[in-house]
């Protein structure tokens, strides 16, 4: 097992979902230098296609994450056509700025239907091969805000925080089956998702240092993988708060904050 960087890598077939854009897209080509079939999944061909010519170790498979079966056969074909997944980064997500109580149906379901079924779609094809053969490593993608509740996050805090509780079930469940989980907070990375935000991002962090960060945390086979550091720690620091003082600092320093 390669634990410091050098060396054999530790995974030959990797498959990254949300490899479009953003962190998943940088993420794909550092691992396509270190390991040999990177199967690279999100909706836009194009993109995939695109990223995909730029390495021979990179193989589009395009996926809708929301369609379970759709997300059973991707997986089966890859495993046909490369060998064992032994490294799945569940990555894709979808962010929707909600403000001032809007509680928008249709954002909220895409929210939990992209960002927390898309991993569940994809742990009840992976984990059963896994476990049968006694290795893998699954990568679930989460962020910061999954932590505690903030204003704006409606429609995606809350899925945030149920992968982080899934997370930590599935690491206590799966180690005794040879299965490593990771868990990935990210702070706020420069990517299409977070662009548009018209709000300060503390840390914002490039996506090429944030895919470096995350596959130093993998090699480490870290649980918890955190970026930037500082920005991630603080917000976690929130955890332990009382909710009064909780709730009197996000009101002090939180509500209302824009760039605007
Ligand atoms: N950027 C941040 O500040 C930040 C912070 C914390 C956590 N995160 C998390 O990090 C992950 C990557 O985000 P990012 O910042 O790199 O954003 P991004 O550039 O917007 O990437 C999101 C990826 O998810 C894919 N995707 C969205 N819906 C999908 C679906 N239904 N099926 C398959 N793929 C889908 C997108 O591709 P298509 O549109 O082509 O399908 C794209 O490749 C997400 O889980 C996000 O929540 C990001």
């Amino acid at each position: 097992m390669n634990m410091s960087g050098s060396g054999a890598p530790p995974w030959k077939v990797a498959w990254i979902t949300g490899a479009s854009t953003g962190i998943g897209r940088e993420l794909a080509m550092l691992l396509a230098r270190r390991v040999e079939t990177v199967a690279i999944s999100a909706r836009s061909t194009d993109k995939l296609e695109e990223l995909a010519s730029t390495d021979p170790r990179l193989h589009p498979v395009p996926l809708d994450v929301t369609d379970a079966q759709a997300v059973a056969e991707c997986i089966g074909a890859i495993e046909r056509d490369a060998g064992p997944i032994d490294l799945a980064v569940l990555n894709a997500g979808t962010w929707t700025l909600l403000d001032r109580a809007d509680i928008d149906l249709a954002a909220m379901r895409a929210g939990i239907e992209v960002n927390y079924m898309g991993v569940v779609n994809a742990l009840a094809a992976l984990v059963p091969r896994m476990r049968e053969r006694g290795s893998g490593h699954i990568v679930i993608v989460a962020s910061v805000a999954g932590y505690r509740g903030l204003p704006r996050s409606a429609a995606y805090g809350p899925t945030k925080a149920a992968l982080i509780n899934l997370a930590e079930t599935l690491k206590s469940e799966l180690a005794p089956l040879g299965i490593t989980v990771s868990l990935v907070n990210p702070g706020f990375i420069d990517t299409p998702m977070t662009r548009e935000n018209p709000f300060p991002m503390p840390g914002l962090m490039p996506a090429p240092a944030a895919a470096r960060a995350l596959l130093d945390g993998l090699e480490k086979r870290q649980y918890e993988i955190i970026f930037p550091r500082g920005f991630v720690r603080a917000v976690k620091l929130l955890r332990i708060l009382p909710n009064r003082v909780f709730f009197w600092y996000v009101s002090r320093f939180v509500m209302g904050r824009s760039k605007r």
